[in-house]
């Protein structure tokens, strides 16, 4: 088992990497759990991954509660959040109890706001078993829910206390969800690191086919990006906005969308956004963009999107999170490795770029 640390003083982590759940149970006992624990997975991670992960529990000696939602990000809401609560309650959960999150970002996002809130914090850990939340979602403490049709505008940076990586938990996803996943793992390499970038561009036959070793490589390298980021700024207050590279365009499609695209869909299309934006600023070459787009459309992954319209997507930006003091901000390529922060207050160019996303 591979293991990285996410250094954050008192509140370091660590993140294992394996190909199985046979550590689990050495990992809640190294935490030194004592209370009840209680696993929040949706209904079709439960049947894919729910009797693995329950036998590597009980093989550790852990009897653990379940309470399953349904899946979707319909159900990330306040709403979910109230039954769990309740549920909680009704099982006579304390502040020892331990929560794990067995699933995708979803799951992920609600169970680390509800353990975020309930007496006041409790712990829990992340179980990452999609592409996107092994690469992004499941490290760094974003956790929280949508309200009123406005992408994670309720919740709390609340780190797990560890992150647990079963990559074989990939086999039994829809191909589209690996696709959607991936979109953050270029994500990774185009702000941070070209090799990474053009490994990945190299490898995606593998990564499609499972091969158990490209897969813990992808993982590492993910994780250790987001995690150098997160130490540096946890809190999202200057550098971690790095990581919301093709979200400021993706958020505001994926609500516009009403949620029929996957949000790696949409990153990959806000990508491609932020690409021509650079480009019509003067920032890159064309030959940056087109290098993106054969990534993605390498890995199956939308460069535009059609039937989406444009004006919901241009006064959802305004909704997003990614404002500075009332204007939009945009993470925007230098080369592939290296993005830089830019405020753009230019409609005229917003929407030109938009037109070219959405036709
Ligand atoms: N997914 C972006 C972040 O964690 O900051």
């Amino acid at each position: 088992m591979y293991t990285l640390t996410v250094g954050l003083g008192e509140r370091s982590y660590p993140i294992y990497i394996t190909g199985d759940y046979g550590n689990i149970g050495t990992a809640l006992k190294k935490l030194g759990v004592e209370g009840k624990i209680i696993v929040i997975t949706d209904n079709n991670v439960d049947k894919a991954q729910g009797p693995a992960f329950t036998e590597a529990l009980n093989n550790a000696g852990f009897v653990a509660e379940k309470f399953v939602i349904e899946a979707g990000e319909n159900s990330k809401n306040l709403d979910t959040i109230s039954k769990i609560y309740k549920f909680l309650i009704n099982i006579k959960a304390d502040r020892k109890s331990c929560l794990i999150a067995l699933g995708g970002g979803v799951i992920g996002d609600i169970t680390g706001f509800a353990a975020a809130t309930y007496l006041r914090g409790i712990d829990f850990v992340q179980v990452p078993t999609t592409l996107l939340a092994q690469a992004d979602s499941s490290v760094g403490g974003k956790t929280g829910v949508d309200f009123e049709g406005v992408k994670n505008v309720i919740g709390a940076f609340y780190q797990p206390r560890f992150v647990y990586i079963n990559v074989n938990s990939l086999r039994t996803l829809p191909v589209r969800e690996i696709r959607a996943g991936l979109a953050e793992t270029i994500k990774h390499g185009i702000i941070r690191d070209k090799d990474f970038f053009n490994y990945v561009s190299e490898n995606i036959e593998k990564i499609m086919n499972f091969d158990e070793e490209t897969l813990k490589h992808i993982s590492r390298i993910n994780c250790s990006i987001k995690a150098n980021i997160v130490e540096q700024d946890e809190k999202e207050s200057g550098l971690r906005a790095i990581l919301n590279f093709g979200h400021t365009f993706g958020h505001a499609i994926e609500s516009a969308s009403n949620f029929m695209l996957l949000h790696g869909e949409c990153v990959s299309i806000g990508m491609v956004g932020a690409c021509k934006m650079a480009n019509y600023l003067g920032m890159i070459k064309e030959k940056v963009t087109d290098k993106v787009c054969q990534v993605l459309l390498k890995t199956g992954l939308p460069i535009k999107a059609k039937g989406i319209d444009i004006d919901e997507v241009y006064r959802n930006l305004y909704h997003d999170k990614k404002m500075r003091k009332g204007k939009l901000l945009f993470i925007l390529p230098e080369d592939i490795g290296k993005v830089t922060q830019c405020v753009v207050n230019d409609e005229n160019l917003i929407k030109r770029v938009l037109s070219e996303i959405l036709q």
